[in-house]
């Protein structure tokens, strides 16, 4: 089998890497280089008709996206080539060179006022984000009808650095003592991104069995968090002092938040069959993925930094 994974630079492409490592594997990126990684854009037609022209591949893995809301209220034109008209491109690519795809969305696409989500559940996202991952759903369905479509929520995992994913971010901000201010109101289920990867390598070596073909898969972890709940939890794992967090309303920079959009991922589940022990709990994890952002846990660098 040989995978091409679009987007293997970023949090859930690196371990998507490593899940697909016992298939024939490429990778792409844009900005963080590596020998390991073909460099292109995603948003021009001819760079992904070339790679996919050179590699073949079988199947197709689409982790491209802008997801975090900080960067695409600041930059809304290329945050939605990012998201849709990235999602289009390597959909007609994936279509016309006979591949297999497993397009990522997210879990933003439902309102998060009737939660738990079934995947045939009614859409019907309350900001940006959530729509152009609605628009890129439909497109990916419209131009390559077998795809799989896999919502996720919010994921965690091991950082390049701290504002890449929301947990290292409010950990480092946490620990170095900043006047936070943290939504209690939308609660978050914390999924490993290891583990997600590993759910899509699953699913892989399912579409290339001639299954989950055209259809919508959820994967969620079970437990649910708010971020102030997160942040209480990393103060008392670390004995770090708490008093400058406030338990706040949801953060609105970005658009509308859903207040719980918890997908229902019981046809995953019982297809996988893992035994229980293989899933990733989110309070049993979370101590080494936040530790090395924890300023004050942090030895001091060679820069002289902290
Ligand atoms: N992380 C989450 O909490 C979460 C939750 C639900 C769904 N999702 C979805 O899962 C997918 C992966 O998310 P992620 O968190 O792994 O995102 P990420 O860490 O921001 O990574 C995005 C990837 O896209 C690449 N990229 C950005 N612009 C590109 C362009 N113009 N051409 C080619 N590649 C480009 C990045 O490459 P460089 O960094 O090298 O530029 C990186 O490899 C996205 O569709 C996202 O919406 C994420």
């Amino acid at each position: 089998m040989r995978a091409v994974i679009f987007g293997a630079s970023g949090l859930l492409g690196r371990p998507m890497m490593r899940a697909f490592a016992d298939q024939q594997v490429s990778g792409t990126g844009l900005r963080r280089k590596s020998q390991r990684l073909i460099t292109l854009d995603a948003t021009s037609p001819g760079d992904v008709r070339d790679v996919l022209d050179r590699l073949r591949p079988d199947i197709v893995v689409n982790c491209v996206g802008e997801r975090r809301p900080e960067v695409w209220a600041g930059a809304p034109a290329r945050a939605r080539r990012l998201n849709v008209a990235a999602a289009r491109l390597i959909a007609q690519g994936a279509h016309d060179h006979g591949a297999r795809l497993l397009h990522i969305s997210s879990d933003y696409v439902f309102d998060g006022r009737n939660p738990a989500y079934r995947t045939d559940a009614p859409r019907n996202p309350v900001n940006a984000y959530g729509r152009w991952k609605r628009l890129a759903e439909d497109a990916v369905r419209s131009l390559c009808p077998e795809a799989t479509i896999l919502r996720l929520p919010v994921l965690y995992g091991r950082a390049e650095y701290a504002t890449e994913t929301n947990l290292t971010q409010i950990a480092s901000q946490l620990s170095a003592g900043c006047d936070m201010e943290l939504d209690d109101d939308c609660v978050r289920y914390p999924t490993h991104a290891n583990e997600a990867a590993e759910v899509c390598r699953w699913i892989a070596g399912a579409q290339l069995q001639g299954r989950y073909l055209g259809s919508v898969c959820h994967w969620s972890a079970e437990q649910g968090f708010t971020k102030y709940e997160m942040v209480v939890m990393i103060a008392r794992r670390f004995g770090l002092p708490a008093v400058h967090v406030r338990a706040g309303q949801a953060d609105t920079a970005g658009g509308d938040r859903p207040v719980d959009c918890r997908l229902d991922c019981g046809d995953l589940r019982a297809a996988l069959g893992w035994p229980a022990h293989r899933y990733r709990r989110f309070d049993e994890e979370f101590t080494q993925v936040v530790e090395p952002w924890l300023l004050s846990f942090r030895p001091v660098s060679a820069e002289g930094g902290r």
